[in-house]
């Protein structure tokens, strides 16, 4: 069966000796049974004849965010939303760098923002500059922020160089693009996920909370979007993008998110409890800022409802995943956790190591479950949640 059949894919070609080859991705795609659209940009021209791309996907080629009759035919916002993923291939130095900072100067780099779509990224470039330490970070930037990277191969290159860099073959990248609608592991399921550190008020001005950035709850999001879930995000204090193909609750202290999460939770098939719910809230909310010269001593506090054992209680349970940060004593810790909470999984995070764990890009886990454990090996978050959520779908659907 063809994987891209009425798939609609939009090219962006940027400056690289590689994107002579482009035409060439334009038909494997069409082989597998895509619509393809071009967009070229100032860089890919020098390398491509944009007549060359027009007649092979058969559509005019879009260059210019600035053509008055292009925006009236079909504008950056209508290409965004045109896309069910977009490929950039090849993907210059320049371009992955401008990708990160979020660039909104050409017409590439708009639809990219403006998009809901998956979008990945072929890298080509010579192997020294694939080996700096920049396009290193900008690729792990891009990653965290679930744009998938389609390695490049290693071999000789146009300038005499031999190594990394070359631009991955055109058979290869349609494969891999393909890769993405084939990966529907939850297509038709619902998922609903807790995100982030939740705030609880001492006074209108201070408040008791934690350091979670959102980012493996996030990475999560992506990768249950990219199993073809309907996903559901409940987000508390965070300080990562958010994932703009899901439905987004906001919440702020954790009986909020009890609540929201109550709401939700009838017919949701996933729960994920990736947030760092605070145990405890300051049994009293002072109306008025507290004064320093007052006679506060001591903050009295309350337990906070645990939401995962909540979910776990109900009747009708979805499958239900939380997470342990632990500090010492992983495994067993964990283990009763998982016990405790009734849970299908629990998800093991050491956050004594600074490397990984909360606020950091990475991740290293142990995925627990009734029957085994395994460990995720140190990788960034996206990868991660990509590892768990096929763990998952493989073990309770
Ligand atoms: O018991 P502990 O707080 O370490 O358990 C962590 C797991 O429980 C996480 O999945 C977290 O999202 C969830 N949790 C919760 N409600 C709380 C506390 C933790 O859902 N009040």
């Amino acid at each position: 069966m063809n994987n891209l059949t009425n798939k609609r894919i939009l090219l962006g070609v940027s400056g690289s000796i590689a994107a002579y080859k482009s035409p060439d991705i334009v038909r494997r795609l069409q082989d597998l049974g895509a619509e393809v659209r071009v967009i070229i940009t100032t860089g890919g021209r020098e390398f491509v004849s944009e007549l060359s791309l027009q007649t092979i996907s058969k559509n005019k080629v879009h260059d210019n965010l600035w053509d008055k009759e292009a925006e009236l035919a079909m504008g950056h916002i209508e290409l965004a939303k045109w896309a069910d993923a977009v490929i950039i291939a090849p993907a210059s130095a320049n371009t992955i760098a401008r990708l990160c900072h979020g660039k909104a100067d050409d017409l590439l780099s708009t639809v990219i923002l403006a998009t809901n779509a998956s979008v990945l990224i072929a890298p080509s470039m010579n192997q020294q500059m694939f080996a700096s330490k920049a396009i290193k970070e900008n690729l792990k930037i891009l990653n965290n922020r679930g744009v998938v990277t389609i390695n490049p191969g290693f071999g000789e290159q146009a300038c005499g160089d031999v190594g990394e860099g070359r631009l991955a073959e055109p058979e290869e990248i349609a494969k891999q693009v393909a890769n993405m609608f084939s990966d529907s592991a939850l297509s038709g399921r619902k998922v609903l996920i807790t995100i982030g550190g939740t705030i609880e008020a001492i006074d209108p001005v201070r408040y008791i909370s934690n350091h979670s950035s959102g980012k493996m709850g996030m990475a999560l999001a992506h990768a249950c979007i990219q199993a073809g879930a309907e996903t559901t995000l409940i987000i508390g204090s965070i300080s990562v993008e958010i994932e703009k193909r899901a439905e987004v609750i906001y919440i702020t202290s954790a009986n909020e998110m009890f609540n929201a999460v109550m709401k939700k939770i009838e017919n949701q098939d996933l729960f994920i409890s990736c947030a760092a719910v605070a145990d405890f809230r300051p049994t009293k909310i002072s109306h008025n800022k507290i004064k320093k010269d007052g006679k506060l001593a001591v903050i009295e506090l309350t337990k906070n409802k645990d939401i995962l054992e909540s979910v776990c209680k109900l009747k009708n349970k979805p499958v239900c995943i939380g997470f342990a940060a632990e500090t010492e004593n992983f495994l067993a810790n964990a283990r009763a956790k998982l016990k405790n909470k009734k849970c299908d999984a629990i998800i093991l995070n050491d956050i004594s190591n600074s490397d990984i764990g909360l606020n950091s890009d990475e991740n290293e886990v142990h995925f627990i479950s009734q029957e085994k454990t395994e460990k995720i090996d140190k990788s960034s978050k996206q990868i991660i949640a990509e590892k768990i959520i096929k763990k998952v779908t493989k073990y309770f659907f």
